[in-house]
C-alpha cells in the first residue's frame, strides 16, 4: 500500500495540491497517494484522527485549519511557533509534529524563481492576517531593512509589530499613513483578491523597479491588485502560483527526504491556467 497523504482543509475542491504532489511523486519515483480531505468546520480533530488511524502520513493544511493545526501537534517547529500556524503536518508513531511551510516558500519563489535580492530592500506587507505571520519572520531573516505592515484593523498590524519587532525593524501603518512611501517589494497578503478587491493603497507605494507579490493565486495571473501595480508602474508583478508550488516541494522534502524540481511544475500549473 503506498502512503497516504492529504490537503485538509474548507473548502479543498479547487486545491491544486495533488495535481503538485502527484507530479513531485512522478517526478521523484515516490509511490504515494495524495488526495483532498474536506472537513466541516467543527470536525477538524475528528478528521485528523481518522486519517491517522487508517495509516495517513501526512497532511497539508489550509483554510481555515492552520491554527487548530498547530493546537493538535505533540510537537511544533521554530518557524510554526512564530507563524502560530501549520501547513504541514507529519505523523510518526501515532504522534502529529507541526511545521510551516509557507514563509519558505514564499523565499524560494522570490529568491530563486524571480531572482530577488531580499537583503537590505524596503518591503511593505498588505495585510495582517494567518498569511501575514507566516513570512514575517523568513523576510527579516533575509535581512530586509523595513517591514511596514498595513492593514484596515490597525489594531491587529500592531500587535504583529509588537510580536515581530523584536527581532527586526517592522512598523505597523494605516492604508491613510503609506502616502508618499514607496517600497522595492509590495506583498499583499490580504484575502481582497478573492472578493476582486484591492487594499486602499496609494500608488506611490510601488517604487520605480518595484516587484509586487500577491499570494493569491489567480487563472491568467491576473489580480485586481497585480491589475494595479502594473498601472503604477511595478517592474514585476506575479501571483502566489510559485509560492503554492515552493511551499508543497518543502512539504514533500519534509515527508518524502527528496526535494523534487518545481520547476516543470509550475512550468505545467501556468500553461494549464494560461
Ligand atoms: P487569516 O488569518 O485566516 O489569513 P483573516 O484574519 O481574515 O484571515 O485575514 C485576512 C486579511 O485580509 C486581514 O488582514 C484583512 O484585513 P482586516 O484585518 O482589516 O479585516 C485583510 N482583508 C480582507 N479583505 C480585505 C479588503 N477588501 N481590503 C483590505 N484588506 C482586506
Amino acid at each position: 500500500m503506498p502512503d497516504r497523504y492529504a490537503v485538509i482543509g474548507n473548502p479543498v475542491a479547487h486545491s491544486k495540491s495533488p495535481q503538485i504532489h502527484a507530479e513531485f511523486a512522478r517526478q521523484t519515483g515516490q509511490e504515494i497517494v495524495y488526495v483532498r480531505l474536506p472537513a466541516p468546520r467543527s470536525a477538524f480533530r475528528a478528521e485528523l484522527a481518522r486519517f491517522i488511524a487508517h495509516g495517513g502520513r501526512g497532511l497539508n493544511v489550509t483554510v481555515p485549519f492552520k491554527q487548530e493545526a498547530a493546537a493538535a501537534c505533540q510537537a511544533v517547529s521554530e518557524r510554526a511557533k512564530f507563524a502560530q500556524a501549520v501547513n504541514t503536518l507529519t505523523v510518526a508513531d501515532g504522534a502529529v509534529s507541526g511545521e510551516n511551510t509557507d514563509g519558505a516558500g514564499l523565499l524560494r519563489d522570490l529568491e530563486q524563481n524571480l531572482q530577488l535580492r531580499l537583503n537590505g530592500r524596503r518591503i511593505l506587507l498588505l495585510g495582517a492576517g494567518g498569511a501575514a505571520r507566516g513570512v514575517i519572520m523568513p523576510l527579516i531573516a533575509r535581512g530586509a531593512r523595513l517591514i511596514v505592515i498595513a492593514n484596515r484593523d490597525l489594531a491587529k498590524a500592531r500587535a504583529l509589530q509588537e510580536r515581530f519587532g523584536l527581532f527586526g525593524n517592522v512598523r505597523a501603518r494605516g492604508y491613510d499613513e503609506l502616502n508618499g512611501m514607496g517600497f522595492e517589494l509590495v506583498i499583499n497578503s490580504t484575502s481582497a483578491s478573492l472578493q476582486g478587491l484591492v487594499p486602499p493603497i496609494p500608488g506611490s507605494v510601488f517604487a520605480p523597479e518595484c516587484v509586487a507579490y500577491d499570494m493569491v493565486y489567480a487563472p491568467g495571473g491576473n489580480t485586481p491588485f497585480l491589475d494595479k501595480a502594473r498601472d503604477c508602474g511595478a517592474a514585476i508583478a506575479i501571483d502566489g502560483l510559485g509560492m503554492l508550488v515552493e511551499q508543497a516541494a518543502e512539504s514533500f522534502h519534509i515527508w518524502r527526504g527528496v526535494r523534487p524540481d518545481t520547476r516543470p511544475v509550475l512550468a505545467m500549473l501556468r500553461a494549464s491556467a494560461a
